[in-house]
């Protein structure tokens, strides 16, 4: 993670952007992909490295890949057994690797999983998967930093999440797929990449109903078969650049959304005074002549996303008075305060609530990414603030940005990459 990003604020940015596949979806499709017999080829699959990383665990379990001319990936599951385990050097780098235990288990219902990492932004446990899994008839053991996961008779059955989480609904939807009889998940997770995910096991025959609601039904079937699928615009980097119109004075056409995905985006950066015109493909959004404070809670899909709590931040600390943000999704997920302030923010944090006291300016300095998108709310801060800002460990950055210097460059941005 030594790379770093040089950011020259003060310019407005302008003009049309294209925003890439949803890492989110990408990800767990990518994964999903190990359930079909046949080859998957995926479209709109962003080149990030989180990617890089799902697609090196991919090959090291005995799955071969490859890009097509046309950016297209195909992923082609050989007709034997997988190797069961992830390793540890791999599936520390993200926590998606997690997703990994629902599809080995619907594929060959064993799979020994290490412990994921991925962004530090809370402890992050993996209770809800462990209960969705042992519903489904499988047994697990925790040992040494690994899941060791074993499923004799898998059967569908009735689970119930606690707290609609993305990673435990994928994870069970993915092996309930493949599994004998009728799962039914309660207080399923909503988010639209669930909704993606349903969709495309749906496409390689999967019987799955009710996605984008609180109860997903999931039949099992025996077999699944490799498709042809495109995955869905990505939300959070969509906001980023609706964002990046606001805090820097500009405006943006955001091209290649599904608007309805932003409209819990849409309606805050509304409210702080930001123009924001929805259209077919795209939405446009200009810099109101203020910022307004305004209050945001964060919570599952559709409530306001987690993933665009910090950037949202960072235009605040711009805002003409006081702005409470609450995060109800992640703790320890203010990491960027601190980062902020060193650019002259004045933000308080007290538990899981972070008061925003607005400034006139933010001055360029040295500071350091500490989670995805932390780092992206630092090039929005970068962007508005006066002089120079170098963003150290920006790596963050590009595990979950496609080609982020080059878009915002086109856009009118000073940025160079180090
Ligand atoms: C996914 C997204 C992430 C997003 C998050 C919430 C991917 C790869 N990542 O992460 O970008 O911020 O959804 O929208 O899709 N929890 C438990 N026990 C569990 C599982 C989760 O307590 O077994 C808690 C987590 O600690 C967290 C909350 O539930 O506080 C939400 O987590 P979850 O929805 O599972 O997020 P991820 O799937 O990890």
């Amino acid at each position: 993670m030594e790379d770093q990003l040089i950011i020259e604020g003060g310019s407005p940015l302008y003009g049309q952007v294209q925003i890439s596949g949803a890492k989110n979806a990408g990800l767990v499709i990518m994964v999903a992909s190990i359930l079909a017999d046949g080859v998957t080829v995926l479209d709109n699959i962003p080149r990030i490295r989180d990617v890089n990383v799902i697609l090196q665990i991919l090959n090291d379990i005995g799955v071969e890949t490859s890009w097509g001319e046309d950016g297209s990936l195909s992923i082609c599951p050989p007709s034997g057994r997988l190797k069961s385990r992830t390793s540890y050097e791999l599936a520390k780098k993200l926590r998606a690797s997690n997703l990994f235990l629902g599809a080995l288990l619907g594929r060959q219902k064993e799979a020994v999983i290490s412990l994921p990492g991925g962004c530090n932004i809370g402890s992050r446990p993996m209770d809800l998967h462990i209960k969705g899994f042992q519903a489904l008839g499988v047994e697990i053991e925790i040992e040494h930093g690994y899941i060791y996961a074993q499923a004799k008779k898998p059967t569908g059955a009735c689970i119930y999440l606690d707290f609609p989480s993305v990673g435990a609904t994928e994870n069970i939807m993915m092996m309930a797929a493949k599994t004998p009889g009728l799962t039914v998940i309660e207080n399923a997770a909503k988010e639209p990449e669930i909704v993606d995910l349903a969709n495309f096991l749906n496409s390689m025959g999967a019987k799955i109903r009710g996605t984008g609601t609180d109860v997903i039904k999931i039949e099992g079937v025996p077999e699944l078969k490799g498709c042809h699928y495109s995955i869905i615009p990505d939300r959070i980097e969509a906001g980023t650049y609706m964002v990046a119109a606001a805090i820097s004075g500009g405006e943006i056409f955001v091209e290649n959304v599904i608007p309805t995905h932003l409209h819990p985006i849409i309606a805050k950066l509304q409210e702080t005074g930001a123009y924001v015109e929805e259209a077919a493909q795209g939405v446009r959004v200009k810099a109101g002549e203020k910022i307004l404070p305004v209050d945001i809670k964060t919570l599952p899909y559709p409530g306001f996303p987690t993933d665009m709590q910090a950037q949202m931040m960072a235009l605040l600390s711009l805002g003409e008075g006081s702005s409470v943000i609450v995060e109800n999704v992640f703790e320890n997920r203010f990491q960027v305060v601190d980062e902020l302030k060193r650019m002259g923010a004045r933000i308080k944090v007290e538990g899981h609530t972070a008061v925003v006291e607005g400034v006139k300016t933010l001055y360029g300095t040295r500071v350091k990414a500490t989670d995805l998108r932390a780092g992206a709310a630092l090039i929005l801060s970068a962007l508005a603030a006066r002089g120079e800002t170098v963003i150290e460990n920006a790596g963050y950055i590009f595990r979950g940005y496609e080609n982020i210097d080059d878009k915002l460059s086109k856009l009118g941005a000073k940025v160079k990459k180090q």
